[in-house]
């Protein structure tokens, strides 16, 4: 009699989107060394493909995906492009210099898509996803193929498409919830019925990638695996088109901690997963929010005095996953004058950033530097001057007064501009805030109108320190700035040239490319 099969767990791929699917959504625009950065910080993490942006869709973009493509050689890069020829030129000329590369082609399946945005019927919806899908082939070996919204697409007319994919030669098949619109039951249903009835599917993976509309973008992606999908396409932070995709964080955590049920896994470091968020918002200025699963500050918080008293006798009262196994950790080193390399290093790891030796060596000289004119170097020092390093020079604040009659405020602000140069300048408001601001405007001659302003203090005590969070829409672009200080009003001023910082990298997208 054989032996009976193991039952070893299936192996569920992860498709990282945060950099295309992601950075499509308002305020998490980046320029191309920042998400050179989060590519690096993907890659670490373990996820198996990065799609790393959509090259026709600008000069900038497929400069990005190029840059990519050449530094992260230890998993999957994949662009995107419609069923377009010039599409797929332009995402196979951003990867050429990929170690492994796929093509990412999609076309729109459903009544709707077809008939109001593309005027095509079915045949010639089918026609030209097979021509995209050979013309990618022609170009790599690994190409997958979207039918975009897939969920309100007919179920035979999207079988019947899959199956001319795979004779055409995809080797991945992706079902997007384009517009957040399915139920668990339905996608679950969805997958089975397609790995029946789509000729080749056991050639295949399927895919599933699933928006956020109504909330249910993770339990989708799950209903998903169950009913036979083998790879997610979720984004770190859940951020994406407007709701946002499925956060990759949750699944991978579902997956790890509901282990039993699932009986599936993925290759991520769970360790990382909050260095890698913090590191996208540390890059986008936008925030996770508190009560946000497995990143959020709350996440492991426990404030009442029941939760914490069971908490003292057993951990597992509370808690279904240990911190520790997200990244969260108990201590806190402090870096200062007297710390080593080796110190500056695990910091910088600990904070999601994978640098080579000679930036290393340049961080640690500017940390030092640093040390002459404060005691400690925060992690926000940390990232400014990596962030600094990677996007190149901008405005920073040197220096600045404010006084307040009661009836009117007066500020003045010293800056350095992106050449090193120092500018000073002043300006009056009805208080110290508008002042402030008045005063950086005139000097960096950037003039925007904010969306959101929020102040409030990271922790307690001497060591507290204010942060600063803004948003401003200019040119209908949302762009937010973050900064930190001891001082509220400093931290403000930092997170507005955050702002003006942006703005000014966003119109200059020549220098940009050439950086990449
Ligand atoms: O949501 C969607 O349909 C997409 C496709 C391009 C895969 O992002
Ligand atoms: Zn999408």
């Amino acid at each position: 009699m054989p032996a009976p099969e193991p039952d070893v767990p299936a192996r569920v791929l992860i498709f990282d989107t945060s950099l295309r699917d992601g950075e499509q959504a308002p305020g998490f625009t980046m320029s191309a060394a920042q998400k050179v950065l989060l590519a690096r910080a993907l890659e670490e993490l373990g996820v198996d493909v990065i799609e790393a942006g959509f090259p026709r869709s600008s000069p900038a973009d497929h400069a990005a995906v190029q840059a990519i493509a050449r530094e992260v050689r230890g998993c999957r890069i994949a662009a995107l492009a419609r069923c377009h020829p010039e599409d797929i030129a332009a995402a196979a000329s951003a990867l050429a210099p990929a170690a492994h590369p796929r093509i990412h082609v999609f076309i729109s399946t459903s009544p709707l898509h077809r008939e109001h945005k593309l005027g095509l019927d079915r045949a010639q919806v089918l026609e030209r996803a097979v021509m995209g899908v050979r013309l990618a082939r022609s170009h790599v070996d690994d190409v997958e193929f979207s039918a975009e919204d897939a969920t309100r697409t007919e179920p035979e007319f999207l079988a019947e498409v899959f199956s001319a994919a795979v004779e055409a030669g995809a080797t991945t098949l992706n079902v997007p919830d384009t517009v957040g619109y399915a139920t668990p039951a339905d996608l679950r249903a969805l997958f089975e019925y397609l790995r029946a009835h789509v000729r080749g599917a056991e050639r295949v993976v399927f895919s599933a990638h699933c928006h956020d509309d109504l909330g249910l973008g993770v339990a989708n992606s799950l209903a998903a695996i169950e009913g036979g999908a083998r790879q997610v396409e979720c984004t770190i932070n859940g951020i994406g088109e407007r709701a946002g995709n499925a956060a990759m964080e949750e699944v991978v955590m579902a997956l790890k901690v509901r282990g039993a049920f699932y009986r599936a896994d993925t290759g991520i470091r769970t360790r990382r997963l909050l260095a890698t968020s913090r590191l996208l918002s540390q890059i986008t200025g936008m925030h996770v929010q508190r009560n946000k699963a497995i990143v959020g500050q709350n996440a492991f918080a426990h404030e009442s005095g029941i939760h914490q008293h069971g908490m003292l006798k057993n951990r597992n009262t509370y808690e279904i996953m240990r911190p520790q196994d997200v990244g969260w950790e108990d201590s806190q080193l402090v870096l200062g004058r007297h710390s080593g390399r080796a110190a500056v290093a695990d910091r910088v790891r600990r904070l999601g950033y994978v640098l080579d030796e000679a930036q290393l060596d340049r961080l640690i000289a500017d940390a030092k530097a640093l040390t002459q004119t404060q005691h400690v170097v925060s992690d926000r020092d940390l990232q400014r001057l990596i962030e600094g390093e990677a996007i190149g020079p901008g405005w920073r604040i040197a220096g600045m007064q404010l006084s307040d009659s009661g009836h009117g405020a007066h500020a003045q602000v010293q800056l350095s501009d992106p050449d090193g140069r120092r500018v000073v300048q002043a300006a009056d408001g009805q208080g110290p805030v508008e002042a402030l601001f008045a005063a950086l405007s005139r000097a960096t001659g950037v003039d925007f109108v904010l969306e959101t302003y929020e102040v409030h203090s990271m922790g307690i005590g001497p060591d507290a320190r204010g942060e600063a969070n803004l948003s401003a829409r200019i040119d209908g672009t949302l762009m937010t700035g973050q900064g930190t200080s001891r001082d509220v009003l400093e931290a403000s001023a930092i997170a507005w040239l955050d702002v003006a910082n942006r703005v000014l990298r966003e119109r200059a997208p020549r220098a940009e490319a050439a950086l990449a």
